[in-house]
């Protein structure tokens, strides 16, 4: 059996990355349509080695022939599209956050929680919607999940270093054009950062909410609790940094049951999705470079934290534009193939 797809806001950094992911997994494409703004049609985006798909405008598109729709195109074009595609029978998985709270549409990460999928959905007034989690939120659920089985979480405490293709091709593109203009002395262009973003670090991503955290750390908060446990009490500060691709967090968790390094290094090298590299020595790490291009979510410098009865600290570092965002969708695809879902 094969399918149709379409993809929106196939030409930012994560509908690229969604084709890419398509092909090397080989998902069965029947048809793939590439979807953006109005101001795309003309241009081609590649799928594979050899070919190229033209672009088509999302408005007036026609999803009755559509078996899954991929939306990457930001919350404004998730939620005035992404409920008419379901409608009309394509079943969306939708990279934005418009949808990830709302009570039965299912936030899903296959290897963490994958028994959510069919029942929300079924109640989610035929929108035929799966929501696809925060970058940050997919990589800390991966790590947190065989932990909390086994160690019964209770407090996590998350510092993130984000990427920015987090925030898509024109913030990579400005870290590229801030950096190079450094060297030369030019002046720096700012649109996309609320500060220079090279040789710098910005503690703020997303909104600010009116008690002072940010709308991703809130997300990281509420997701976590949505996908895994609402009892394990989040708190999130998000930093974005000057790295093109990937993703890194300094995690500390608190827990009920006693804790075992020996334990906790078991149960997540035991675990599907997630790498263990962790050698306490020089190069015994991972770092967001290495991981960039690649689907696992790695954990590094894993120790017991002994000034809480029961914690342990790591370092996750993850892919942001792959199992943060576009592998993780094209998993929940397969996942509903699986399921009988389509
Ligand atoms: P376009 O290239 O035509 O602007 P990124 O997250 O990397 O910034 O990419 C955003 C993606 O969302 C791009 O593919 C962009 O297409 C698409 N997009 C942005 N606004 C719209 C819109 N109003 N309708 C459809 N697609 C959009």
């Amino acid at each position: 059996m094969t399918y149709t797809i379409a993809v929106a806001g196939a030409t930012g950094a994560v509908g690229r990355e969604m084709l890419q992911t398509l092909y090397e997994r080989k998902f069965p494409v029947d048809k793939i349509y590439a979807l953006a703004s109005s101001k795309s049609p003309g241009r081609q985006v590649s799928f594979g080695d050899d070919q190229r798909i033209d672009v088509q405008t999302i408005e007036n598109f026609d999803f009755s022939n559509v078996d899954f729709s991929f939306f990457s195109a930001g919350g404004s074009v998730s939620e005035k599209y992404a409920p008419l595609a379901g409608r009309s029978g394509a079943l969306v998985i939708d990279n934005s956050s418009a949808f990830r709270m709302k009570e039965n549409v299912p936030l899903i990460v296959p290897e963490v929680n994958h028994y959510d999928m069919k029942g929300c959905l079924s109640e989610n007034g035929g929108m035929n919607i799966i929501a696809n989690p925060n970058c940050s939120t997919a990589q800390l659920v991966m790590a947190l999940s065989p932990l909390h089985r086994e160690f019964n979480i209770s407090r996590v405490v998350v510092s993130t270093y984000q990427a920015v293709s987090g925030a898509g091709k024109e913030a990579m593109d400005e870290l590229f054009n801030q950096t190079k203009k450094v060297y030369v002395n030019d002046p720096l262009e700012k649109n996309v950062f609320t500060k220079e973003i090279s040789f710098n670090v910005i503690p703020h991503i997303d909104i600010f909410m009116d008690d002072g955290f940010t709308k991703e750390e809130v997300k990281m908060r509420d997701e976590t609790k949505k996908i895994l446990d609402d009892n394990i009490e989040v708190v999130a500060h998000c930093v974005r940094v000057p790295v093109f691709v990937g993703h890194s967090e300094a995690v500390f968790i608190e827990c009920q049951n006693p804790m075992d390094e020996d334990v906790a290094r078991d149960v997540l090298s035991e675990t599907e999705g997630v790498i263990i590299i962790d050698h306490r020595a020089d190069e015994g790490y991972i770092t967001p470079k290495e991981a960039a291009g690649e689907d696992g979510v790695y954990i590094s410098r894993i120790r017991v934290d002994n000034s809480v009865p029961s914690g342990l600290v790591f370092w996750c570092v993850s892919d942001n534009l792959r199992k943060g965002a576009a592998l993780n969708a094209v998993q929940i695809a397969e996942l509903a193939i699986s399921q009988g879902i389509r």
